[in-house]
């Protein structure tokens, strides 16, 4: 554990022990060495100055771990950042899996508590979705990876496909994530479903999705907390527009009136 055989062991109690103080380790922190080195100053005499790290942030991590698992063509944000890595993780050890500063949803919810203006559109506000709404998709309940990994490559940083825009491919394949746990027939079968989502024997999923035009799901829903029952949306993003979906529901009667067409009911028969 020592910087070297001369210096003595940093981690030793009074000096640096609540560093390593918690559950989970990192592999690499016993041998400080591995991450900092001496300047030459006297320590403990000159605080700050006596160190610097071996390799400047963030090609530090990449020295024992594989940038391009970390570094994707879909980096996130704060991964762009001028100390990106530590934004979110802990050099030394945390509570938390993954070396996390925080449990990862109050993590996510240290950024995503306000709305991003981001390039062409808005990012929305995540956190009093999930804290706040009446009605919250139960997967989300857990946190968030069952379907994000903060360093997938892919649309949106999500573990499986899922369009990227408010339109998709005409393919239950565009829309796999979701089918890892729904049944794609209430989407994709014109007869065979049991969507509530239909008027007349009419599949009104098929009727929006199954087309060349395929209108992914966030037309309607909001995938982490909605306002309405089945989660549907009170308004939806299209770039910055939030557009009401005008969404009533009426017992038997449910009808939406959004800036897509004219006022439409369906009865769910
Ligand atoms: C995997 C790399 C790595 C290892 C191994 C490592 N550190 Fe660090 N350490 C860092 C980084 C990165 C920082 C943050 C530097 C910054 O903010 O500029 C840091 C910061 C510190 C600080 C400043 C205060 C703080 O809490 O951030 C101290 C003290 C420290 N390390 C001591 C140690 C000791 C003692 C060991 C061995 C038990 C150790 N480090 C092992 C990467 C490492
Ligand atoms: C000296 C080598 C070394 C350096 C430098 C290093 N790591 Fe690691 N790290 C490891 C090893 C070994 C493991 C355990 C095996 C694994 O998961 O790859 C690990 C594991 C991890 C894990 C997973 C922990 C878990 O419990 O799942 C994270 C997160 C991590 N490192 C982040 C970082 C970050 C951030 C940096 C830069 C500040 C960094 N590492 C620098 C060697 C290193
Ligand atoms: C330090 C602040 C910060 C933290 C922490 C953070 N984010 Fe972000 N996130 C951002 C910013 C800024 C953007 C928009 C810019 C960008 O994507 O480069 C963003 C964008 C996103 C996007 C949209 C990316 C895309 O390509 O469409 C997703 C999804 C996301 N974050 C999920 C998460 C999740 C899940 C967590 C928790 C593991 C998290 N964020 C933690 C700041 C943060
Ligand atoms: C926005 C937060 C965030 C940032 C920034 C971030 N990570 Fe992570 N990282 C996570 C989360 C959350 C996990 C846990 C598993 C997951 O969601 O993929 C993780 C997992 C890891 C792991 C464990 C192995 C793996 O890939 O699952 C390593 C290693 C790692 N990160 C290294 C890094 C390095 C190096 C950087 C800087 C280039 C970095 N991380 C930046 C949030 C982040
Ligand atoms: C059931 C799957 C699922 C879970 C669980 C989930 N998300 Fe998402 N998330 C998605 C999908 C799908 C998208 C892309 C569609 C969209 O933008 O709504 C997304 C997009 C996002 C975005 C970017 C929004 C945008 O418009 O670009 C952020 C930020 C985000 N999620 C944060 C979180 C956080 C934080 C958690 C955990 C508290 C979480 N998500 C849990 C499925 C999920
Ligand atoms: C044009 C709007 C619209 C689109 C697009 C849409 N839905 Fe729905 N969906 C609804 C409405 C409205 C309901 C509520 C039906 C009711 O009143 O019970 C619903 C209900 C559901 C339900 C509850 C079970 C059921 O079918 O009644 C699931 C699950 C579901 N949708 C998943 C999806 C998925 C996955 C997608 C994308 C592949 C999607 N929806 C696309 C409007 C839509
Ligand atoms: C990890 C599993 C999982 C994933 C992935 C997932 N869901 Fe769900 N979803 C559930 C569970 C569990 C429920 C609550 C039980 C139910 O009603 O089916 C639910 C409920 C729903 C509901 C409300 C159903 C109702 O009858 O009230 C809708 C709508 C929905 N999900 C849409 C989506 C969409 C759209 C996606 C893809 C972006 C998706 N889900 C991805 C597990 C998941």
């Amino acid at each position: 554990m020592a910087m070297s055989d001369d210096e003595g062991d940093c981690s030793a109690e009074g000096c640096h022990a609540s560093l390593l103080d918690f559950e989970n380790v990192h592999d690499a922190a016993e041998d400080c060495s591995s991450c900092h080195e001496s300047s030459g100053k006297a320590h403990p005499e000159n605080p700050g100055k006596e160190f610097s790290l071996t390799t400047a942030m963030p090609l530090l991590c990449f020295d024992c771990h594989d940038q391009s698992e970390q570094i994707t063509n879909r980096t996130h944000g704060p991964a762009n950042e001028s100390t990106p890595c530590l934004s979110c993780h802990n050099p030394h050890a945390s509570d938390f899996s993954a070396l996390l500063k925080q449990d990862e949803a109050d993590l996510c919810f240290h950024c995503h508590n306000t709305e991003i203006d981001f390039e062409k559109r808005i990012i929305p506000e995540i956190a009093s979705r999930v804290l706040e709404s009446e009605f919250v998709h139960s997967p989300v309940e857990d946190g968030c990876g069952d379907c994000h990994k903060s360093h997938s490559p892919e649309n949106a940083l999500l573990e499986g496909t899922f369009p990227a825009s408010n339109y998709g491919e005409n393919s239950t394949e565009s829309y796999g994530l979701c089918f890892d746990c729904h049944d794609d027939a209430n989407i994709f079968s014109e007869k065979e479903s049991d969507t509530a989502f239909r008027v007349d024997g009419e599949n009104l999923h098929f009727v929006h999705v199954a087309q060349d035009k395929s209108r992914s799901c966030i037309n309607c829903h909001n995938v982490h907390g909605a306002d309405f029952e089945h989660l549907v949306a009170g308004s939806v993003y299209f770039g910055k527009w939030n557009m009401p979906l005008g969404f009533q529901d009426n017992d038997r009667e449910r009808s939406c009136l959004t800036g897509c067409h004219e006022l439409k009911t369906y009865n769910g028969e």
